[in-house]
Order: C-alpha cells, then structure tokens, then sequence
C-alpha cells in the first residue's frame, strides 16, 4: 500500500516524502513541477536509498489523475500542492481559485471514486486572517485577507462538506504557520522562484552575498523590538507531523485541524540575529514601511496536535538558521542549474512514469 503525495517535488513535500520513506512507507508523487524540480525527488531518493515513483501530471488532468490511481494501490493522501504566492494571487485570483481549489475537488473526485478517503491537507495559519488574539487556538475566528487565503478557507470548508455527506472520510487539516529550514544534508531545502517574499530565504540570500540588503517592514509594532513576530517552525518537524497525522487518519474518521507551529514567536531583528550567529555572516539591513496585510503578532497555540496527535516541535530558531544556511551555502541557486529532463543526474531509484 503506498501513500500518494501531490506537490511532493516542492519545499515541504519534499521534506515529507524523506520522512515517510525512512519510515517504511512506500511513496507515490504527483507534481506538475510548476513550482519545483524532479532534482528534489532524485536528492530525496539519494538519501534515503529507497524508490520514488513520480507522474508528472497537473491535478487538473483528471484523466491523467485517474491513471495514477488505476495503477496503484493507494491508501491515503497527503496533499500538498497549490500555488501560494500571496502577492500573485492578488494579481491572477481566478488562476488561484482554479488551480487550488479545482485541483482539490478533481482530486477528491478521483479518490471517491477509488474508495479512497484518507487526506492530509495542507492548510495554513493564513486562515486566521488578521488574528490580533495570540496564541492562535484552532477555535480562533478563521477569515481570509487575500486570494491564496481565501482558497485554503474554501477548500478546509469544502473538506468539511465532503465529511458531513459522508462519514467514512478521514481528514486532518494542518495549518502550518512558518516553516523555514532545511533537510540536515544540505541536499534539499526552499528554492523560491526569483526574489523572494518570505523572510528566511531572503536573509539567506543577503548572507550568500545574491542580494544586497534585508528590507525589514515596519519597526512600529507592539513587539519587543518593533518588528513582527512570527511562529517559525522547521520543516523537518513539519513533516514528522505529517506522518503523526497520517497515523490519525489511519485509526479514526472525522475531519479535524490543527496548528503545526513551536507555540514560540522570535521577531525579525531577532531571526536576524540569529541567522548572524550561526551563519558567521553579516545581514545588512534597512528599515522600511510597514508591508500592507501583514500583522504584528502571530504565534501558535500547538497544543492541539500535542494532545490529539503527540506531536511537538523539536528544534529551535539557531537549528533552523543553520539548516537554512547549510543548504544556502552548497546550492547558492537552488536546483536552478539543474534541467528537470537532466540523464546526467539519472537515479535509478526515481522512477519517472
Ligand atoms: P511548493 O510550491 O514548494 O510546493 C507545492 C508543489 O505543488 C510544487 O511542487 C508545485 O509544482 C506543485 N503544484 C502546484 N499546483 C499543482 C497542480 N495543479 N498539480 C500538480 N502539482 C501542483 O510549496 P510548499 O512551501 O512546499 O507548500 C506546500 C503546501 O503547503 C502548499 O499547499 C502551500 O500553500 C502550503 N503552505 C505553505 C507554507 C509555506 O510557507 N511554505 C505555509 C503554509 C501553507
Ligand atoms: N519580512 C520582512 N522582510 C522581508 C520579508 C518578510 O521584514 O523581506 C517580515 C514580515 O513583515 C513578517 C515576517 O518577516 O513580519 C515574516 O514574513 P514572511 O513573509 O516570511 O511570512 P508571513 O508570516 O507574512 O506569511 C507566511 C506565508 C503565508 C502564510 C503565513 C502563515 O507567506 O502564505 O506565513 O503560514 F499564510
């Protein structure tokens, strides 16, 4: 029985896929690479030693979905992809909308017709909109400040409906708030597109020397230093948590959310500190407005997926900055260089379907 990962060529499916193959399972992928490299999977097969089968195929292809199903013997579901560029998605919302949301009820289609109902979703803290109320409970009022946003609301919403008409549906939705970090080797990590939006991997890239200086946005919050603080979270805790939810899933039926973050919020000087420290490097930076929709505060009440799902984070901000800096350092352009059609790099251990 094999678990199918969609987006698990991306940052965290990635991650993901490493975890549940040194756990035993066997792992099949589905990405259209619109937002990563089949590098990624021919890295993850690498260091675990184990087979990966990868489809390149776009979850709108529901023919091409139904294949995929058809030739394996699927037992859940860990969904990953969808685009999440918060700023894009204001620019191109229809884009958004069909490609999250049409993608996830093809998908669910497609598993209904297999009998096959056991998913993890990736959900985001960005469902709790500008939530000044910290920790953040998965009660906390749920709202949506931009189209990617609002996607992730309407699919969680979708996911209950599916549950609600059917009962044997077993669903964990994991709302995740900052991953950041990257797999110890060094062998994979965050390869954003161009520059990036989230603060980690700009730092690493100041530090690296491919970008000048940090924009830091506003230092007028009511935060320790100013600055905004956030709930920063590994992504290898991340994924440990995807196969703590995957064992729920496995044992019971409902539909349930949780918070996947430390329950700890550092700022952005703070982060930036940090990343000096570990990095040995120097992180110039300016000052500058407040970044319209951002929030000051924002950190997790975890102990949700503590209770229900004996999950907890384990590694700190000095970990992740180094596990950050570690990947930066040994692939200052991401898997950039590397073609997704590449034999060079051929694994025989990645099988492209
Ligand atoms: P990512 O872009 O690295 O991975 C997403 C993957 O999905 C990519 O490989 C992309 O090619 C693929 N994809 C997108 N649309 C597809 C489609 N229609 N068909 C097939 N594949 C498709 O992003 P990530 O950071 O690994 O995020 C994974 C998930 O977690 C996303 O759903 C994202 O919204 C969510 N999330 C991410 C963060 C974060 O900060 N990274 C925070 C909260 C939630
Ligand atoms: N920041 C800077 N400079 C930058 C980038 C960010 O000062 O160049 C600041 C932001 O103002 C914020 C903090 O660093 O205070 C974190 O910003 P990120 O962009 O890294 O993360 P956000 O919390 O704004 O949002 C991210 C994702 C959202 C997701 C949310 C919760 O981009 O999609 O985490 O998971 F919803």
């Amino acid at each position: 029985m094999a678990i199918l990962v969609t987006g698990g060529a991306g940052y965290i499916g990635s991650h993901t896929c490493l975890e549940l193959l040194n756990a035993g399972h066997e792992v099949i992928v589905v990405d259209n690479l619109s937002n990563s490299s089949i590098e990624s999977l021919r890295r993850v097969s690498e260091l675990t030693g184990k087979t990966i089968k990868f489809y390149q195929v776009d979850l709108l292809n529901k023919e091409k979905l139904d294949t995929v199903f058809g030739q394996n013997n699927i037992e859940a579901v860990i969904h990953f992809a969808g685009l999440k560029a918060v700023g894009e998605s204001v620019e191109i919302p229809l884009f958004y909308y069909h490609n999250n949301i049409g993608g996830t009820i093809i998908l669910c289609e497609v598993m209904k017709k297999y009998g096959i109902k056991r998913m993890v979703f990736s959900s985001s803290a960005t469902v709790y909109g500008m939530s000044e109320t910290t920790p953040i409970t998965e009660n906390s009022p749920l709202s949506a400040t931009n189209p990617y946003g609002r996607s992730k609301l309407i699919i969680e919403e979708i996911l209950n409906d599916l549950y609600v008409s059917d009962n044997s549906w077993s669903i964990a939705v994991l709302r995740y708030f900052n991953p950041i970090g990257a797999h110890k080797s060094g062998r994979i990590g965050e390869d954003p597109n161009g520059v990036p939006n989230n603060l980690m991997p700009y730092i690493s890239q100041v530090a690296v020397g491919r970008l000048k200086e940090l924009s830091v946005y506003g230092n007028d919050y009511l935060t320790l230093d100013g600055t905004g603080v956030r709930d920063y979270i590994h992504v290898e805790d991340l994924a440990r948590g995807h196969l703590k939810a995957l064992k729920k899933i496995m044992a019971d039926s409902g539909v349930e959310a949780y918070n996947l973050g430390t329950g700890q919020g550092y700022s952005v000087l703070e982060m930036v500190s940090a990343f000096e420290r570990v990095s040995g490097k120097l992180v110039p930076y300016r000052i500058r407005d407040r970044r319209p929709g951002d929030i000051g505060i924002c950190y997790s009440d975890p102990t949700k997926a503590e209770r229900e799902l004996g999950w907890v984070a384990e590694k700190g901000i000095e970990e992740m900055c180094l596990d950050a800096w570690r990947w930066q350092l040994s692939n200052p352009n991401g898997y950039q260089e590397l073609s997704n059609t590449s034999s060079e790099f051929e694994n025989p251990r990645l099988i492209v379907m």
